[in-house]
This record gives structure tokens, sequence and C-alpha cells, in this order.
């Protein structure tokens, strides 16, 4: 089914067919048309538009899910996915670590009382005031460890003291995911390339306490492609680690963090991911190796525990016959960056009390920012917008809110819990110039 097709139709099927899974304990995947209509009507109600919903028990969910398909691995959560407090808190108390993309998500996760011994720090060309940060923080929390791509790294971590953990990220020349954007595992960016790993662990274990070996090969392994694709990948890692293990001094490994990258069905017609395949293909490729795994998953543990709401504000015919419309949101890029930065496709649904029996219209969803890639989806058959109507757009939990932005001077969404607690305000347009100096400050 293509993008396009997985419209109204799709949609009710699905919402009927999932009626049951919802029933189920902890399926698999929740679509968006197992989110309760009423619910979300009177949240919008109450809360305004846009509004972010994120549902924390669908969290705690996904954790136990993820935890039974790896029972052994060392789990941290990309905190990046979703730093919200809330769901820090859920995901800590699933007992997963956090792995940081900044040194503010690392004082994030500290404050949200994730243990500095289960903070990892992924540095990538780090700015200097990060590195201060977490060196300073390292010395009250000596459990921390950060992830270096770059010799200069350790350079720049030892010029400031530290001696603490660190661990190898390397670039094993093969990438997966959903978008050429995501796909970091053979990107120069990122990871030391394969004919330098030897000298970088050496520096690593003669200046500090070298604990791992880490890599990433992308976002959103989901279909049988990717997976071989994934299988490749933990191949050459679990290779590399091998030979760094198997070091002069013998120290050995003590995990090997093959990333994150865990996929979500984003399209109704897409199953859920295998995640136990994916389990299993993981330990297989990796073999012999004698250390822990660590994995990484961002989007799997928080992308259908939210959802966006927003609404129709404009309506407008379009198309040669007019039989197709533009329906003009107050959510967009700003709010949701994805389908403008990757293309995503992320499923809409109307919550119109009505929109089972309207009839269904090439839709483009529109969002209010003055940009042509500023749209949720184009031409996908919706039941026919009317001003008013609030839509829903699922999956947003993962990459949503943290990717919003106050282009064009508008304010960021406010974002509440299914069960109505406020967990971000909306933003005030007076902060948007509250950094300001203005002439009469000078
Ligand atoms: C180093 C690293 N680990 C884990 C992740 C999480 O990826 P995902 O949310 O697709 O699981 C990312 C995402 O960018 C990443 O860069």
């Amino acid at each position: 089914m293509t993008d396009e097709s997985a419209g109204v139709d799709a949609d009710q099927e699905a919402g009927a067919a999932d009626a049951e899974a919802v029933a189920a304990p902890n399926p698999p995947v929740r679509r968006v048309g197992d989110w309760d209509a009423a619910r979300l009507r009177d949240l919008a109600e109450q809360h305004g538009t846009p509004l972010y919903v994120t549902d924390l028990d669908r969290v705690a969910e996904n954790c136990t899910r993820f935890r039974a398909a790896f029972p052994d691995a060392d789990v941290r959560y990309a905190v990046k996915a979703h730093t919200g407090r809330a769901v820090l808190d859920a995901v800590r108390d699933a007992g997963f670590g956090a792995e940081c993309a900044s040194a503010g998500e690392v004082r994030r996760a500290l404050d949200a009382g994730f243990p500095g011994d289960r903070v990892d720090y992924t540095a990538v060309n780090p700015p200097a005031r990060d590195l201060d940060g977490f060196v300073d923080w390292w010395r009250d929390d000596p459990g921390l460890t950060v992830t270096v791509g770059a010799a200069d790294t350790l350079d720049r971590l030892a010029e400031r003291g530290y001696d603490g953990r660190v661990c190898v990220r390397v670039n094993p020349g093969v990438g997966a995911g959903h978008h050429e954007k995501v796909r970091t595992g053979a990107a120069a960016k990122f990871g030391v390339p394969v004919d330098r790993v030897d000298d970088v662990v050496a520096a690593a274990r003669a200046d500090f306490e070298f604990v791992g070996v880490h890599a990433h090969a992308g976002s959103g392994i989901h279909g049988a492609d990717d997976l071989a694709a994934h299988r490749e990948f933990v191949s050459r890692v679990g290779d590399i680690a091998r030979d760094a293990a198997g070091d002069a001094d013998g120290d050995g490994l003590e995990y090997v963090n093959v990333g994150g990258g865990f996929g979500v069905p984003y399209r109704d017609a897409d199953a859920p991911l295998d995640l136990a395949a994916v389990a299993a293909a993981t330990r297989d490729a990796l073999g012999d190796v004698d250390a822990d795994l660590a994995v990484e998953p961002g989007r799997y543990l928080v992308a259908d525990a939210a959802v966006l709401l927003t609404a129709v504000n404009t309506v407008k015919p379009a198309g040669a016959d007019a039989d197709e419309v533009v329906a003009g949101v107050d959510a967009g890029m700003t709010t949701l960056l994805r389908p403008a930065m990757y293309d995503a496709h992320h499923p809409i649904r109307s919550l119109a009390a009505d929109a089972a029996d309207r009839d269904a219209a090439p839709t483009t969803v529109a969002g209010p920012i003055c940009e042509s890639g500023d749209v949720f989806c184009e031409g996908r058959p919706l039941p026919a917008a009317e001003r008013g109507d609030l839509l829903t757009v699922g999956n947003a939990g993962a990459y949503g809110y943290e990717m919003a932005s106050t282009y064009n001077s508008r304010p960021r969404p406010a974002e509440v819990s299914l069960d109505g607690e406020p967990l971000r305000r909306r933003e005030p347009l007076a902060d948007l110039t509250r950094l300001e100096v203005t002439p009469e400050d000078r």
C-alpha cells in the first residue's frame, strides 16, 4: 500500500481490527485508530491545539516488551527521541539507562534520577561547552561513560583532566534505516574508521578506562532488507569488538553497544517489528564476543505512545476538478518536523464525530508555516475535512516535540498525559523574545 492509499478505509479497518488488539495485553503496535476519540476530543477542548498527548502507560508497556526481547542486554534509552521528564521517569522506572547526545541531555538524565553509571554521553563532534559540563559532572559521578568517535575527542578529554570510562564509537561501513538522513553506520561523520580503530582503542586503553565498542547503523530498521543490513552491521561490529577485546594486554571489553534504530510501523499497512527476530539476529551476528550486549532504543519505546492533535482552520478545494482538499491546520513543521525533514509518513485520523459518514477526499494536510514543505501528507484519502475538525497525527512520540522549533515565531505546543496531567506548558509568545537584547536594554 502506498503512502497516500493508507487513508480512511485503511484507518477504519485498522481501527476495527485493533479493537481486539487494545484488549490484548501489551500489543506490539498501537495504531492511531486505537486511541479513544472522545478522550482526545476532551483533551483538545481543555488544553487547546496543537497538543501532544502522551500515554505514559504505553511507554512502560513498550519498555516491558523490549526487555522481554532482550532479557540480558544493557538497555539505554536514546533520550533524544523524547526527553520529557515524565517519559524519562517512565523509562528509568523500567530499569533502563540513558544514552545522551549532548551535555544537555546528560544533565536532564541525571536530574531525572538516572544513576551516573547508567548514563552514556555519545559525543559527536562535541562542543567545548559540552565536554566542560560532562567532565565537571563526572567528578561527582565517576560512573559516567563517554563514547568517542574521534581521536581528537580523547585529547580534548585528557586536556580537561578526564581519565574515566571511555567507549570507542566505530564506523563499520554499513548503514541502515528509513531515510538516507538517518543512516549513520557508514557516514564519515560518525565513528572511527575501521583502519584507525586499533590506534584509537590503544589510546583509550593508555589514558582512560576503556570499556567498550559502539556503533549505530541508523534509525527505523523494520523490513527484511533492514534486518539483513542490521545483521551485516552487527557482524562487522562483532569483528571489530573481537579485535579490540583481544588487545595485547588482554583486558577485554565490558560491552559491545550496537546502537538503536528498532523501527515502528508508521503506516497502517506495516506489520509491527518482529523484535524477537531482531534480537535473535543480533545475538547470532555478534557471535562469541565475550562482552555484554548494549542496545539504545529510542523511537521503539516512545513513538506510538503519543499523538499530536491539531485543528483544521482552513478548507480549500484544490485540483483541476476541485475534488481535492487542502486542509489547513494549526500544527506544522515547527510542531512535528519529520514529514518535512524525512518525507516521513505519519498516520492521520479525523476525530470529527461523523467522520465515518463523510466521503473520502484526497487531502493535503498543510501547516501554517510559510514553506512549501510544511505539509503532513499530500492527496491522502481522508474524510472530507471541515473547518473546526480535530485531526490526530499518530506515532508522534519520537522526535516529535523534540524537533519542534519556533520558526515563523510560532511558540511550541503543549503536551499532556493521556490522564490529563500537564507535561509541558504551551510556550508563551513572550518567551520568543525573552533572550533578545533590545535597544531599551542597552
Ligand atoms: C547513537 C544513537 N543511538 C541510538 C539512537 C536511537 O535511534 P532510534 O530512535 O531509531 O532507536 C540514535 C538516533 O539517532 C543514535 O544516534
